[in-house]
């Protein structure tokens, strides 16, 4: 759904020449076409220049070309994540800044550094155990069903448990924060900030907890960690917890959607990989290319020309990782799912020093459902009576997907 108001297209500057100017909506891409990533590949098969120009949510740059994509992630001296990590990103009063997705290098670094040990790979063997378990119990239970809602009875369940057993928080607590985490990266502003508000709400009442009463989980770790030799101070701490809150609950759950519903219509996909247990490795890697979801943004810190385009100081530009994925330069044949392509994912977890930090546990969490899921229910289709429904904005999610197989 879109509001009337982000609907609307802002004047375009008068830097920016005509010939760059799409009428393309980023955070409503679709235009009749049957699947989110195809309402992008249409628009590069119909010739959208490597950097345009987007009129929407207030008017920004979009690089769809991946190695330029690649570049502005990157380049921290040219564009900022000071100024929001969306193109829309404004921070309203009384919410504090998502460190360290907007800051810069040095400080992002030091925010970083809080949690990424959590998210390495002896760490990860335990959330892998975890996971595994809660991904057999959930298929088990609605297997003899013959049907499941995707989204709400698996995709949702696997990175939350995970998520909450890393910083210890009561799994029922998974109901306040899905919804709040799926309007932040949705299409409607008003909603987007009013989650903020509630979201940080939430990570600050734990932190305060956790600062009072400190266990071995992450946050009780951020709570309780210093930053250049001070204690950390309150806004900096739900910040961070913010961001994994936010970063760990909806991105894996929407690419798991994606995949799910291509193998659903797929048997030749699903066979190959029944057959063959030792291609999930590189199928991952694929499907992290061909269903990349989010839209992150910067702001251009000075007047600059980047491969050719102007760009004033203080334009928005979307790093739209959906493009990037589909660039024919890199991967022949974009919309095809081909588990032998090499080097997949590039783009699809951002690129420099804000690559994702949740990329190794995105993975593993993959790799489960493909395992677990294929061995216990090897076909299944999209429920011919029902109708799957997708969630665009930041992130561009399934957020319905009705499945059936013969029990
Ligand atoms: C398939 C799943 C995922 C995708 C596609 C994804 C995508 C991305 C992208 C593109 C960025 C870079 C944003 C930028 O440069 O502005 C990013 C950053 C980030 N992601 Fe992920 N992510 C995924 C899973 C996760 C998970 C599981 C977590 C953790 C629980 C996580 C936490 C974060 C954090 C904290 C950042 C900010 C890092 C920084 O600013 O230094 N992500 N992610």
């Amino acid at each position: 759904m879109s509001s009337a108001v982000d609907s609307e297209q802002a004047p375009v500057p008068s830097h920016v020449p005509a010939n760059l100017v799409l009428e393309f909506d980023a955070y409503r891409p679709m235009k009749g076409e049957k699947s989110y990533h195809e309402a992008f590949y249409r628009e590069m098969a119909d010739g959208a220049p490597d950097i345009f120009w987007s009129p929407y949510n207030g008017g920004h740059w979009i690089i769809t070309k991946r190695k330029y994509l690649q570049e502005a992630f990157a380049d921290y001296d040219r564009f900022t994540s000071e100024e929001g990590a969306a193109v829309d990103g404004i921070q309203p009063p009384g919410r504090p800044k998502f460190v360290p997705i907007e800051s810069d290098p040095p400080m992002q670094q030091v925010y970083r550094k809080l949690f990424s040990p959590a998210f390495i790979a002896p760490a990860l063997k335990e959330q892998e155990k975890v996971g595994r378990a809660l991904a057999i119990e959930l298929i088990e239970a609605f297997k003899p069903k013959g049907a499941c809602e995707f989204v709400t009875e698996f995709a949702q369940h696997l990175p939350i448990k995970i998520f909450m057993k890393m910083v210890d928080v009561p799994e029922e607590d998974r109901l306040t924060l899905l919804p709040l985490a799926g309007a932040m990266v949705a299409d409607e502003k008003m909603s987007k900030n009013e989650a903020a508000l509630q979201i940080t709400k939430y990570a600050g009442e734990l932190i305060a907890e956790r600062m009072r009463n400190p266990g071995d989980d992450l946050i009780s770790k951020i709570a309780t960690s210093e930053i250049e030799g001070r204690p950390i101070e309150m806004h900096e701490a739900v910040g961070v917890t913010t961001l994994l809150l936010i970063g760990g609950l909806d991105t894996v759950a929407s690419m798991m959607g994606h995949l799910m519903n291509f193998l659903a219509s797929s048997p030749d996909h699903r066979k190959q990989l029944i057959d063959d247990p030792s291609l999930i490795p590189g199928a991952t890697e694929e499907f992290l290319r061909r269903f990349a979801l989010t839209n992150p943004a910067r702001t251009v810190k000075r007047d600059i020309e980047f491969h050719g385009v102007g760009m004033r100081k203080g334009d928005k530009v979307m790093l739209s990782t959906p493009f990037g994925a589909l660039d024919t330069e890199d991967y022949p044949d974009p919309m095809t799912v081909d588990y032998a392509r090499k080097s997949n994912a590039k783009t699809t977890f951002g690129a420099g020093p804000h690559v994702c930090p949740g990329s190794m546990l995105a993975r593993v969490e993959i790799k489960i459902l493909l395992e677990e899921w294929l061995s216990r229910i090897p076909d299944f289709e999209v429920d011919p009576a029902d109708m799957p429904r997708i969630r665009t904005g930041v992130n561009g999610s399934f957020e319905y997907l009705p499945l059936v197989w013969r029990a």
